[in-house]
C-alpha cells in the first residue's frame, strides 16, 4: 500500500488513470452551484455536472475527470473531531451515457489495488452494493463484478438504500444505487453482524461508484433518465488519511503546514491537550474554508444572508477560537496565506485573489472585534440577570441583530456557562425579521434553473438576451451577472450596476430583448476553448483552464454566452419579454424579475 502518498501525488495519480482511459480532465467549479436552487455550496463532484448527467451534452466528451472543491457546513458543530472537515476536495470521473458497470468496478479495483497505484491489498477490501427495493432491483451484477476482479465473498456486503443509495445533490437531481469500496483496518468484528454499515471503525470508506439512474423529483418519485451515468467520488483529505495511516485528517500533508502556522503563532503545541487540538482543528478547517470562499472565482463575501453568512460564521468561530489560544488579531491572515500558497498552484484563483481574500478576513476581524466586545458585555448583563437556566429567543435575537453575534455562538458561549438558549423561538424572531426587511425567502438569492422543462429553458433564453441588453442599454460591459434563479414563471436575474434603472431604460431594455424574439433566429451552440470564446466576445466567467472546452451558446447577433444550457432553440418560440420588478438586491447589485407573456 503506498503509505507514503501526498496530496499531490494523489490528485496526479488520479487524474491520470482516468485520463488514460479516454476521460477528459476538466477544472473544479465554482463553490457556489450555478444549476441547482436548492442548496448554497457545492457539495459533491458531480454536482456541476448535473445538466449533463440529466443528458445535455458536455464539451469534454463523454468521459469526465476532475478534482472538484467541495463544502459541507451540515455538520459545523462536529469539526473538532479527527475526521470532519467543511471543505473537502473530491476526486471524480464521469461516464455520461457511456461506460457502466462492468467497465468501472474492474478500474476501480486495478486502482485501489494494482502497485502502480494505491496497492492496497485486496483482502483488506469490503464492498458494499444495493441490495434493492421497489425503486431499484438487487445488483447481483456489481457483486459478480467484484468478486471476478478479486474481492472475497465474505467482503462484499448487500445494504439498503439508507447505505447503498447516493444523490441527489441537492432536494431534486439525478441519483442512484451506489457500490462504496472500504479499507478493512483489521480491527476485530464489534459482533456477528459487523460490517461497512456500523460505523465502529473497522471499515473506512474511501470511495464511491454511483450508478446513476434516476432524476428524484420535486414530488420525491424516481424517473429514469435517458442516459445510464457513472459518478464516483474518493475524498482526498480522507483517503490520505487512511493511506498514510493517520488517526486524524488533521495530521495528513493537507493540514500539517497549516497547523504549524497555527502554533508557531500561537506558541501552542498540537496534541498538547484535548481542548487545544479541538480549537487548532477548528481554526485549521475554518480559516481553510474560508480562504476558499473569499478566493472563490465568484468571490463571497461575509454577510448576513446565505452563502455569506455561512462564511461569517466560520471567519466568526475561528477567530473565538484564537482568542482561546492567544492568538492576537491580525495573525489569522497568517495562517490564510499558508492555505494560499499551498493550493494556489492547484486552485490558481486563489492565487488572483490572494489580496482580496487577505484584505476580506481583516476587515471581517475588525468589525468583529468592535461588536464582540459590546455584545460580550451585552451577554453577561443578560446572562447576569436571566431567570431560570435559558436565554430568551428575544435576547439572542437582540445579540444576533445589534451585535452580529450568529446564534451558534451565543449558544456556545451561553453553553460556556452551563445555560441554554431558545433556539426556536430566536428563529420565529429571525424569520420576522426577514420578512420585515425584504430578506425573506422570496427574495433569497439561490441561483440556477429550477428544472429543465421547455418552459424554464425558455426562461433562461431570455434571461442571456436580457444580459446583453443590459450591457448595451446601460453602456456597461461590466453590467455582470451575479446569479440568476429561473422557473417555470419567471426569471430573476442580478447584475453589477451602482444605480436603480430609469423607467426609459427599462423599456429599451424590453424592446431590445423582444427584438431578438421578433426575428426569430436559430439558438446554436459551439464547443471551443475558453480563449476561443473569449476572442469572440463571448460573455462568461472565464474560470475555465487554458485550453479546456466550453459550450458557448450563440443567439444570431443579440447574444453570445458562456454557458451550459438548456435553452429554446429557436429565440421565436419565446412570448412577449416583460419586466415586472427592478429593485436594488445588494451593495452594488440591481435585480431584475421578468416573465414571458404568451
Ligand atoms: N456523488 C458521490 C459522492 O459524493 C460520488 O461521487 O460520494
Amino acid at each position: 500500500m503506498k503509505t507514503d502518498i501526498n496530496a499531490k501525488e494523489l490528485r496526479s495519480m488520479w487524474l491520470k488513470f482516468f485520463a488514460d482511459r479516454g476521460h477528459t480532465v476538466i477544472s473544479s467549479a465554482s463553490l457556489i452551484p450555478d444549476n441547482d436552487p436548492t442548496v448554497l455550496f457545492t457539495t459533491a463532484g458531480m454536482h456541476p455536472l448535473v445538466p449533463y448527467l440529466l443528458g445535455e451534452k458536455h464539451p469534454g466528451g463523454k468521459r469526465l475527470t476532475d478534482v472538484q472543491k467541495c463544502v459541507r457546513t451540515g455538520d459545523i458543530d462536529d469539526v473538532g473531531d479527527p475526521s470532519h472537515c467543511t471543505f473537502f476536495e473530491m476526486l471524480g470521473n464521469w461516464s455520461l451515457g457511456d461506460y457502466f458497470k462492468k467497465e468501472m468496478i474492474p478500474w476501480s479495483y486495478e486502482f485501489l489495488t494494482d502497485e502502480k497505484y494505491l496497492g492496497i491489498d485486496p483482502d483488506r477490501l469490503a464492498v458494499t452494493v444495493f441490495e434493492g427495493d421497489e425503486d431499484c432491483p438487487r445488483d447481483e451484477e456489481s457483486a459478480a463484478l467484484w468478486e471476478k476482479a478479486g474481492i472475497k465473498k465474505e467482503n462484499i456486503f448487500y445494504l439498503p438504500k439508507e447505505h447503498n443509495w447516493w444523490g441527489p445533490a441537492g432536494v431534486t437531481g439525478p441519483c442512484g444505487s451506489d457500490s462504496e469500496m472500504f479499507i478493512d483496518t483489521g480491527k476485530p468484528k464489534c459482533s456477528p453482524t459487523c460490517s461497512p454499515a456500523c460505523h465502529c471503525g473497522k471499515y473506512l470508506e474511501i470511495w464511491n461508484d454511483v450508478f446513476m439512474q434516476f432524476n428524484k423529483t420535486a414530488d420525491g418519485k424516481y424517473e429514469p433518465l435517458k442516459q445510464k451515468n457513472v459518478d464516483t467520488g474518493m475524498g482526498l483529505e480522507r483517503t490520505l488519511a487512511t493511506l498514510q495511516g493517520k488517526k486524524s485528517v488533521y495530521e495528513t500533508d493537507v493540514f500539517t503546514p497549516i497547523i504549524a502556522e497555527i502554533e508557531r503563532i500561537s506558541g501552542a503545541k498540537y496534541g498538547s491537550d484535548e481542548e487545544t487540538t479541538k480549537a487548532m482543528r477548528i481554526i485549521a478547517d475554518h480559516i481553510r474554508t474560508s480562504v476558499f470562499m473569499m478566493g472563490d472565482e465568484k468571490g463571497i463575501s461575509p454577510s448576513n444572508v446565505d452563502q455569506g453568512y455561512i462564511l461569517r460564521r466560520l471567519l466568526r468561530r475561528a477567530i473565538r477560537f484564537a482568542k482561546k489560544l492567544n492568538i492576537g488579531v491580525g495573525e489569522l491572515a497568517k495562517v490564510a496565506q499558508v492555505v494560499v500558497d499551498e493550493y494556489a498552484d492547484v486552485y490558481t484563483e486563489l492565487a488572483t485573489n490572494n489580496a482580496r481574500i487577505i484584505e476580506q478576513l481583516d476587515i471581517e476581524e475588525q468589525r468583529f472585534e468592535k461588536t464582540l466586545a459590546a455584545g460580550e458585555k451585552e451577554f453577561e448583563k443578560v446572562a447576569h440577570y436571566l431567570v431560570g437556566d435559558t436565554l430568551s429567543g428575544k435576547a439572542a435575537f437582540k445579540l444576533y441583530d445589534t451585535y452580529g453575534f450568529p446564534i451558534e455562538m451565543t449558544v456556545e458561549l451561553a453553553a460556556e456557562k452551563g445555560l441554554k438558549v431558545n433556539v426556536d423561538d430566536f428563529k420565529k424572531a429571525f424569520a420576522e425579521h426577514q420578512a420585515k426587511s425584504h430578506e425573506g425567502a422570496e427574495q433569497k438569492f439561490k441561483g440556477g434553473l429550477a428544472d429543465h422543462t421547455e418552459a424554464t429553458a425558455r426562461l433562461h433564453t431570455a434571461t442571456h438576451l436580457l444580459h446583453r441588453a443590459l450591457k448595451t442599454v446601460l453602456h456597461d460591459e461590466n453590467a455582470n451577472q451575479k446569479g440568476s434563479n429561473i422557473t417555470e414563471e419567471r426569471l430573476r436575474f442580478d447584475f453589477t450596476f451602482p444605480r436603480a434603472l430609469t423607467p426609459e431604460e427599462i423599456k429599451q431594455v424590453e424592446d431590445l430583448v423582444n427584438e431578438a424574439i421578433k426575428a426569430d433566429v436559430e439558438i446554436t451552440c459551439e464547443e471551443m476553448t475558453v480563449d476561443e470564446a473569449k476572442a469572440q466576445g463571448a460573455v462568461g466567467l472565464f474560470t475555465a483552464k487554458y485550453g479546456e472546452k466550453v459550450k458557448v451558446y450563440t443567439m444570431g447577433k443579440y447574444s453570445k454566452e458562456i454557458c451550459g444550457g438548456p435553452h429554446a432553440k429557436r429565440t421565436g418560440e419565446l412570448g412577449h419579454f416583460k419586466i415586472i420588478k427592478e429593485q436594488s438586491s445588494s451593495a452594488g447589485v440591481r435585480r431584475i424579475k421578468a416573465i414571458l407573456e404568451y
